[in-house]
């Protein structure tokens, strides 16, 4: 079963961002599925780093987009993007260095990452780019 499954909510109404954020949907599944059947630990490891390349990526490509939108609320997106990359950093480092086990709390962070993150921090320069009609 899939860590995470799409939901319609989830998507902003910013086409790029959408996609991006649908490829590290699927990213982060692809880690769940390799990890739940138990695939080598070299394969566990190339999807962590191709999770972590599209996560930086994207992050970079969302902050540029802030910028281009004049969305005031950058800096502080911004850090909360560089704490979540520190974030994933260290979650990889504990998996490199061990046999191969992700622990529950790597993927409840990636849950949560979804959930508070593209449902809540991403979704004010959506609204920012195009307010609500009243
Ligand atoms: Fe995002
Ligand atoms: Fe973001």
């Amino acid at each position: 079963m899939d860590l995470f499954t799409w939901k319609k909510d989830l998507d902003l109404g910013v086409s790029a961002m959408d996609r991006e954020h649908r490829e590290l949907v699927a990213a982060m599944n692809a880690i769940h599925a390799l990890h739940a059947e138990g695939a080598p630990k070299a394969k566990v490891d190339a999807a962590f780093v191709r999770l972590m390349t599209l996560t930086k990526q994207h992050f970079a490509d969302e902050e540029k987009h802030m910028v281009a939108i004049a969305f005031p609320g950058l800096k502080v997106h911004a850090r909360i993007h560089a704490d979540m990359l520190g974030k994933v950093a260290a979650h990889y480092q504990r998996f490199q260095k061990g046999d191969g086990y992700l622990p529950p709390e790597f993927f409840d962070f990636l849950v949560l990452w979804l959930g508070a993150h593209i449902q809540g921090i991403d979704r004010k320069y959506a609204e920012h780019r195009a307010p609500a009609k009243i």
